[in-house]
């Protein structure tokens, strides 16, 4: 796929085909995350593969939203330190966030699904992963082959419309009485990408 292609067709994956990701494009998502860029360089996040299922049950009871984790060929941890103050935490979820989005668009290359998940239950992650208490297993990025439809470019992702997202006039956030500024509206709508 094109770069552009890859961006067009990456969605959320949540349930995936009972099919491995070969070792060779495993190597390539993991490469394109170690490429991602950092504040100051830093590279402060480590990758923690899991392939093996049963490992893959137990991470997934760590989360709610974490289910597809278990049906994933591939979970990737991302895994940050517990341990900064204010400001190097801010820094390393923006560099996580860049990996993982890195690794998702490599992988969408490839054909391969991607899912995030939160880690919830994070001394459980631990656990299972055997990381020490210092480090913080800030998310999961589940990968497999898409159970539902193969990636495509999606003509209608389910997005604000560009207008609202690059506004010509100053940003203001709406009051009406007796009610606080809302979301914008795409946190209101419920429609598949399509
Ligand atoms: C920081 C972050 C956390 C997320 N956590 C979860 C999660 O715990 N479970 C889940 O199913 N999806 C999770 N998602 C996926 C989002 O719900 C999804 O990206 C969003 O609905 C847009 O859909 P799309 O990725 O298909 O374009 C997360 C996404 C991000 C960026």
């Amino acid at each position: 796929m094109q770069t552009w292609d890859a961006i067009r067709a990456r969605r959320n994956i949540r349930s995936f085909e009972d099919k491995p990701v070969a070792g060779e494009d495993l190597h390539r998502i993991l490469e394109a995350g170690r490429r991602a860029p950092s504040a100051n360089n830093r590279q402060w996040r480590d990758f923690v593969v899991s392939t093996d299922q049963e490992q893959l049950h137990e991470l997934a009871k760590a989360w709610q939203g974490a289910g597809h984790v278990a049906t994933s060929a591939v979970t990737v941890t991302v895994v940050l330190p517990n341990d900064g103050d204010e400001r190097s935490r801010e820094l390393d979820l923006f560099d996580a966030g860049q990996a993982v989005a890195q690794m998702m668009l490599a992988a969408a290359d490839l054909g391969i699904g991607s899912g995030h998940a939160s880690t919830g239950d994070k001394a459980a992650v631990r656990r299972v992963l055997r990381l020490p208490e210092d480090r913080d297993p800030a998310y999961f990025v589940a990968f497999g082959y898409p159970a539902d439809r193969p990636l495509r470019p999606l003509q209608h992702p389910n997005r604000r419309p560009f207008e609202e997202v690059r506004p010509l006039r100053p940003l203001v956030t709406p009051k009406a009485p007796g009610r606080r500024g809302r979301r914008p509206a795409a946190r209101r709508r419920r429609c598949l990408n399509a």
